[in-house]
């Protein structure tokens, strides 16, 4: 029951993300990136044989019940009320994203992702990064049968 709820519940926001996409402006920093575009990201990063393959951390910023059912391989959880959070951690022994790679976010919501990723991309720290979020939802991605992980490296 309580799988059908979420199940309902994320197909629902993610026909209203693309609505919101058109109303949300992104910020100057940040790239609204398409699926197609945030998927060779992704690949390049796991190209363990590329001189730089794991310059990008790749966060899912949907709520943790969410990220443990299904999420993009590699991603870290970071729920998107706590991006703040975690982005100024970057200078302490907490920081769990180096602020010397790129950042992508995803979200059920592109409006989600763009406003997690911000809290990065204001950072002086990543000034020198780039900033990306999906223009898509998560469930976009396991549309197009691109690969995903269960469980895995939360967050926190
Ligand atoms: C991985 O990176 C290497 C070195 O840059 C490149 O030659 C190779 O084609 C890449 N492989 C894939 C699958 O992209
Ligand atoms: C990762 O590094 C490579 C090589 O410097 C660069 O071409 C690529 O754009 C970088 N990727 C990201 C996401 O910054
Ligand atoms: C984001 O997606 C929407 C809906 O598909 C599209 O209209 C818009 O042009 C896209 N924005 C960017 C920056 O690609």
């Amino acid at each position: 029951m309580r799988l059908a709820y979420v199940v309902a519940l994320t197909l629902a926001l993610a026909f209203t993300a693309q609505q919101t996409a058109l109303a949300q402006q992104p910020s100057n920093s940040v790239k609204l990136i398409p699926l197609s575009q945030f998927y060779s990201l992704w690949k390049a990063s796991q190209n363990v044989s590329a001189t730089r393959a794991q310059n990008i951390t790749f966060l899912d910023v949907r709520p943790k019940t969410l990220y443990q059912l299904s999420h993009v391989p590699d991603a870290r959880n970071v729920p998107s009320q706590d991006a703040r959070k975690v982005a100024s951690q970057f200078d302490s022994r907490k920081r769990r994203v180096d602020p010397t790679k790129a950042v992508a976010c995803y979200c059920t919501m592109s409006s989600t992702a763009v406003a997690a990723c911000n809290e990065f991309a204001k950072l002086k720290a990543y000034s020198k990064v780039n900033v990306y979020a999906l223009n898509a939802s998560f469930s976009d991605w396991v549309v197009a049968k691109y690969p995903v992980e269960k469980s895995g490296k939360a967050g926190h």
